[in-house]
């Protein structure tokens, strides 16, 4: 049998594999909320307009509110002959109220519909992921709070770099997530136009009122060209990308968790909630949730890399090409939604070993540019000749085996006759930590600073 939505000039119906290869009611249902809002504004706009009679509109919106209610209920019975979440839509919406039904699809196609119904998904999608982001910093903003003055090894090539307190390295994060909350709202603001009643390609001939339709779903205006509001995926691929440095970033704390609960670092613990266990090794602890939050991250940007190579070579409009938008992008946001709580669950349970932290901040000679920079401000030396200096005692303690701070005076002295005990007041790790004031500096004051500032941020939602 011809499919009955288009079936007019068609003598049979589809090849099996062609039927299968076709039909994207498997995925696109999750548009059926979208798609059901987009025939209500549409048919809304077309009585106002004279288009369609208010009795017809009144019965489609009736009808349209009872399918959405049998598609919540779980009673809606999808159908792949059908092929998708509109034809599946319309189909019962006449089953339900006659011929009436086929009345709503006057002045628009599948074409800008399923342009509607994606944007009007990936908006929600956007909103939701920017409140889960947002829970994410504050469970970062609670932690380094605690934790404004804990000590940690700083490290640049992963190697020993400088003492940082534990409270500076999450708030490294909350940036990041600040601007990853910028880049999908700025994402959101550019897709924020309506692409309904562009119809096929060409717009209609029909009187309708496109600011309106787009005012009711919420848009800030219509798209501007027929043809680019049929073909265009930016706002698929802009939330993707977004989605794909969001994940990025949280792979990489993903990654920092993983060698921080590693035991010869042993800088936190992850209890029993976010750790599984070897069916081998009884000892074992594993980060299971920060790896494959950074295994996903692989998925996430494979989606934008993927829909980038559907798009690059298709001619203007519509290609039915751009059907494979969807789950790509439906996969790898909602993967994204649970990188986001599986951080944020990681960030609260996380405990840190003070002690451990400390103590490998110590190591490595990690004050070594304190005490150059003491010899810069206290003995007045060029800082070039600091740091000469500097190394010379570093090497007297990698010989002697001592850590700076246990280094005698007098050694220090056969180096550079200018040294007095008052070095010693830098050469410890708080000292270190507490000096960096510097704006955007390690200093637990800053980080406390910091902390406030963001609180007040998410409070007035000003990123
Ligand atoms: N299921 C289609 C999609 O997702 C809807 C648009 C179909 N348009 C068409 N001309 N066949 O892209």
């Amino acid at each position: 049998m011809s499919n009955r939505m288009w079936g007019g000039r068609f003598a049979t119906g589809p090849d099996a594999i062609m039927a299968e290869i076709n039909a994207s009611i498997d995925f696109d249902k999750a548009l059926y909320r979208q798609d059901i809002a987009g025939s209500r504004a549409h048919v809304a706009m077309l009585a106002k307009q004279g288009i369609v009679s208010f009795e017809d509109a009144a019965a489609i919106d009736a009808g349209l509110a009872q399918v959405l209610s049998e598609i919540e209920a779980g009673t809606f019975v999808f159908s792949r002959e059908l092929e998708d979440i509109h034809m599946n839509v319309e189909k019962r919406l006449a089953d339900l109220i006659g011929p009436a039904a086929g009345r709503l699809h006057t002045a628009r196609s599948r074409n800008d519909q399923v342009a509607t119904d994606f944007r009007l998904w990936v908006r929600d999608t956007i909103d939701e992921l920017d409140h889960a982001l947002k829970d994410l910093q504050e469970a970062l903003l609670e932690k380094a709070e605690a934790h404004a003055a804990t000590v940690m090894p700083g490290f640049t090539h992963l190697q020993t770099a400088q003492p940082v307190t534990f409270g500076h390295h999450l708030m490294a994060y909350v940036e990041m997530i600040g601007r990853d909350r910028g880049r999908f709202r700025d994402a959101r603001a550019r897709l924020n136009e309506c692409p309904l009643g562009s119809a096929a390609l060409a717009g209609t001939s029909f009187p309708i009122d496109r600011f309106a339709t787009a005012e009711a779903l919420g848009f800030a205006r219509p798209t501007a060209n027929s043809l680019d509001s049929v073909s265009d995926r930016d706002f698929a691929l802009e939330a993707l990308s977004a989605a794909s440095v969001a994940a990025m970033h949280l792979s990489r704390l993903a990654e920092e968790i993983v060698i921080w609960c590693s035991a010869p670092f042993g800088f936190i613990r992850l209890s029993d909630r976010f750790t599984t266990g070897s069916s081998i090794m009884p000892q074992k602890r594993n980060p299971d949730a920060a790896e494959l939050a950074r295994a996903k991250t692989g998925r996430i940007i494979g989606a934008l890399t993927g829909l980038l190579i559907v798009m690059k070579g298709l001619p203007l409009a519509y290609a039915k090409d751009m059907q494979e938008d969807k789950e790509p992008a439906f996969d790898a946001l909602a993967s994204l939604s649970l990188v986001i709580a599986a951080s944020a669950g990681m960030v609260r349970d996380m405990e840190p070993d003070a002690r451990a932290m400390k103590k490998a901040a110590g190591g490595g000679y990690s004050t070594a540019t304190d005490l150059a920079d003491w010899l810069v401000r206290v003995v007045g030396m060029p800082f070039r000749e600091a740091h000469h200096v500097t190394g010379r005692i570093v090497a007297a303690a990698a010989e002697a085996g001592l850590p700076l701070e246990k280094v005698p005076l007098a050694t220090m002295q056969g180096i550079d006759a200018r040294i007095t005990d008052a070095v010693f007041d830098v050469l410890s790790v708080d000292r270190s930590v507490k000096s960096r004031t510097s704006y955007g500096g390690t200093a637990p004051a800053n980080v406390r600073k910091a902390v406030k500032a963001w609180k007040r941020k998410l409070e007035k939602d000003t990123l």
